[in-house]
């Protein structure tokens, strides 16, 4: 029996019989023989070109798996493959034939909607392997950054009995009763409490998990299911303590994830992630902060209206909605912090300003073509002012009895945030919707598969 070889390993091998097994991904046909390019994973070191001589009868169809015996040879001077080495085939056997239909089912070409429907076997065309396989690299350099800061992981629970940031995008759900019947939970729209449950005992640390969030939105940077890394600092009582953790978090990640695509090998060429990346790196190196008040007068000078139909200007204490704030960021062109915003539309969590304690130490990093990519801010710090502000928002103390209690024993001071990595993914990758990033995007009717 010929060695079994994962073909990133046949690189450096040379006039050596082996076997590989992979999916055959594109055929070219010749006279006397065929050239087939048979995959076992994403990008061009898991692909390798084959010989297969007219001998061995008509090559499989594409996309069938098929095991390859032969000798590994270099390539001749000048010619030009996925690999400095070729597979010479002694054998052929197909151990799953596929249907050549495949080739139609999802072209690369394809629109929008049948990469969603298709998605199963849109994950085999090369380019969305390498968007997925950024996807990983990019978890990677996330949890990179938080091991090396001093951030330990937690697993925060999906289902939750309260409703954390407010009611109006929670998906409610029956769940078993303890003894009969059902009980109303709901899935975890962040996971922001559960971190600061954990800080008193851990320390720093960070969880990277999805939230769900019941939006009918249909926007290109909208889920209903995203990818939710949060962190939660302790002894961070000041806004700037906030900006530096979070500098650094855009530097350190983005710089690791440039390190392993470098690794990885050609997902810097065929995604043109290092030209990006480096981009981006700079714009983290002049990061503009800008205030609630100052980004209003912006809007306000730059005929970006509250209401665009009227013309209506920005009050000073309106909300910005999000076309607008993208609007203003497109035009600023780089990323923004957009900090202290008035407390009356961010949540009871953000501690007050003490500049002006009618605004809260909150942080929106916006950045160009995408928008909001995090929300963050000071944890307020005393239960009195907790038990305030619940009031204030109509909400019960009863309900936040945990909470309450991080305030009763020993508040850590915190300060913490959330990123949506799949909004992150798509301005890294300079993509037009998040739907091209997520390897199984779930929004408003899709669920399938
Ligand atoms: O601003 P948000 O709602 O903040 C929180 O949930 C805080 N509790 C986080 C924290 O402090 N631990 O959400 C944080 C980020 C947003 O900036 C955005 O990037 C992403 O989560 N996000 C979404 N991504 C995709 N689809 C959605 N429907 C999203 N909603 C929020």
């Amino acid at each position: 029996m010929s060695q079994l070889c994962h073909i990133p390993d046949l690189t450096h091998r040379r006039d050596i019989v082996v076997a590989i097994q992979g999916w055959v991904d594109r055929i070219q046909q010749f006279r006397r023989h065929a050239f087939i390019i048979l995959r076992d994973g994403p990008g061009a070191h898991h692909r390798v070109q084959v010989v297969i001589p007219g001998t061995l009868g008509s090559p499989p169809v594409p996309e069938s798996y098929v095991r390859v015996t032969g000798t590994v040879k270099a390539l001749p001077e000048g010619k030009y493959s996925y690999q400095p080495v070729e597979v010479q085939a002694a054998s052929v056997e197909v151990l799953s034939g596929s249907d050549p239909e495949v080739l139609s089912r999802c072209p690369s070409d394809a629109g929008p909607e049948t990469k969603i429907t298709e998605r199963h076997l849109y994950l085999r065309d090369a380019r969305f392997a390498l968007i997925t396989q950024a996807r990983g690299l990019f978890l990677q350099a996330l949890r990179k950054h938080f091991r090396t800061t001093g951030c330990t992981e937690i697993v925060p629970p999906c289902f939750v009995g309260n409703q954390c940031e407010g009611g109006a995008t929670l998906f409610k759900l029956k769940y078993p009763a303890r003894d009969t019947g059902d009980m109303e939970v709901y899935l975890t729209q962040s996971s922001q409490f559960y971190l600061e449950y954990a800080v008193p005992g851990m320390g720093d640390c960070y969880c990277i998990y999805p939230s769900f969030r019941a939006e009918k939105s249909h926007t290109r940077r909208h889920l209903t299911e995203f990818l939710h890394a949060e962190a939660e600092w302790s002894g961070i009582a000041t806004l700037e303590g906030l900006l530096d953790k979070l500098r650094g978090l855009l530097q350190g990640t983005l710089t690791s994830f440039l390190k392993y695509c470098d690794q990885a090998g050609d997902l810097l060429g065929q995604l043109q992630v290092r030209e990006r990346v480096v981009k981006l790196l700079a714009m983290t190196r002049s990061i503009q902060v800008m205030t609630h008040a100052e980004a209003i007068a912006y809007c306000r000078a730059h005929e970006i209206y509250a209401d665009p139909a009227t013309k209506t200007p920005f009050g000073e204490r309106d909300d910005i909605p999000e076309a607008q704030e993208r609007q203003m960021i497109d035009q600023i062109g780089t990323i923004v912090f957009l900090v202290k915003f008035p407390r009356e539309f961010k949540s009871f969590y953000m501690a007050s300003d003490p500049a002006d304690r009618s605004y809260v130490l909150g942080c929106d990093v916006e950045v160009p073509g995408v928008g909001e990519i995090i929300g963050s801010g000071v944890r307020v710090a005393t239960p009195e002012e907790l038990s305030f502000r619940l009031k204030e928002q109509g909400l019960k103390e009863a309900e936040y009895r945990e909470y309450l209690d991080l305030r009763k024993y020993g508040a850590g001071q915190t300060a913490g945030m959330g990123l949506g990595v799949d909004r992150l993914l798509t301005w890294l990758l300079d993509l037009h919707s998040i739907r091209e990033v997520v390897t199984f995007p779930r929004y408003p009717g899709q669920v399938v598969p």
